[in-house]
């Protein structure tokens, strides 16, 4: 009887204790990757001005705040954050991304804030909103966008506010903003848009 008691709690012993060591020495290192800081309570990864040019390979599943502004990034891959599918919020603002894949912010699906400003995207596809049905705020500002497709944007179900501004945007196709029946605040100043089509603006009653 007390051998039997004696071994589950042993067994206990050995379940528990990696768990505990792993936590400890997470606690410990500070930084989980070279040069990003990440903080356990907070949940917060913060890799800003770290000379990245790539993203940082092992990122704590738990992030949901991850700064990677001021980097050198200059292209996403397709779900190229799916070893952190809890971000809330992601700033990619201040780096060199030229190429968006297809997909790129897919599963991240309580993703609420996305910076891309200052950056060199010139093109928005079809599939760089897929999978962002919660996202809140998107910015895009100082890039080189010169035309908005009318698909860019359909899969933005909750957009609530989006900054387009200092682009060279000259075109808007009919429906590219279609879908976005949340929108709240557009700012499309410091563009080349000469002409309006009308209807462009028909689908944003909230705004
Ligand atoms: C954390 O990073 C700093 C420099 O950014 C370094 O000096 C320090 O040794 C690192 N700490 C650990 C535990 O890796
Ligand atoms: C990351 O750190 C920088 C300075 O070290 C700070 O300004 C910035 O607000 C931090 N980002 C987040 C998301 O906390
Ligand atoms: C980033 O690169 C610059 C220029 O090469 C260098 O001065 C700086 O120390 C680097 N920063 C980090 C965090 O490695
Ligand atoms: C939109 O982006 C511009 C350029 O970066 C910035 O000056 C402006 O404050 C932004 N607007 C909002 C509402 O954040
Ligand atoms: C947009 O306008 C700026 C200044 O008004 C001009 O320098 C630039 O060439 C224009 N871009 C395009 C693509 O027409």
């Amino acid at each position: 009887m007390a051998d039997t008691k004696l071994r589950t709690s042993r067994m206990h012993l050995l379940f528990v204790l990696p768990l505990v060591l792993e936590v400890q020495s997470i606690s410990k290192s500070h930084n989980f990757t070279y040069d990003c800081t990440c903080h356990l309570e907070l949940k917060i990864s913060n890799c800003t001005s770290s000379n990245f040019t790539h993203l940082p390979a092992a990122l704590p599943p738990f992030t949901e705040q991850l700064d990677l502004s001021l980097n050198h990034l200059s292209a996403i891959r397709p779900q190229a954050f799916h070893s952190t599918p809890r971000l809330r919020i992601l700033l990619l603002n201040d780096n060199m991304i030229a190429m968006l894949a297809n997909g790129a912010f897919s599963l991240l699906e309580g993703l609420l804030r996305l910076d891309l400003s200052r950056n060199r995207i010139s093109f928005l596809s079809e599939g760089f909103s897929r999978g962002l049905g919660s996202l809140r705020d998107l910015s895009l500002a100082e890039n080189r966008l010169s035309s908005l497709d009318s698909s860019c944007f359909v899969h933005f179900d909750a957009l609530q506010r989006l900054n387009l501004s200092h682009n060279a945007i000259e075109t808007i196709k009919m429906r590219a903003f279609g879908s976005m029946s949340t929108l709240r605040q557009l700012q499309l100043n410091s563009n080349n848009l000469t002409v309006l089509k009308n209807g462009i603006f028909s689908m944003l009653r909230n705004l």
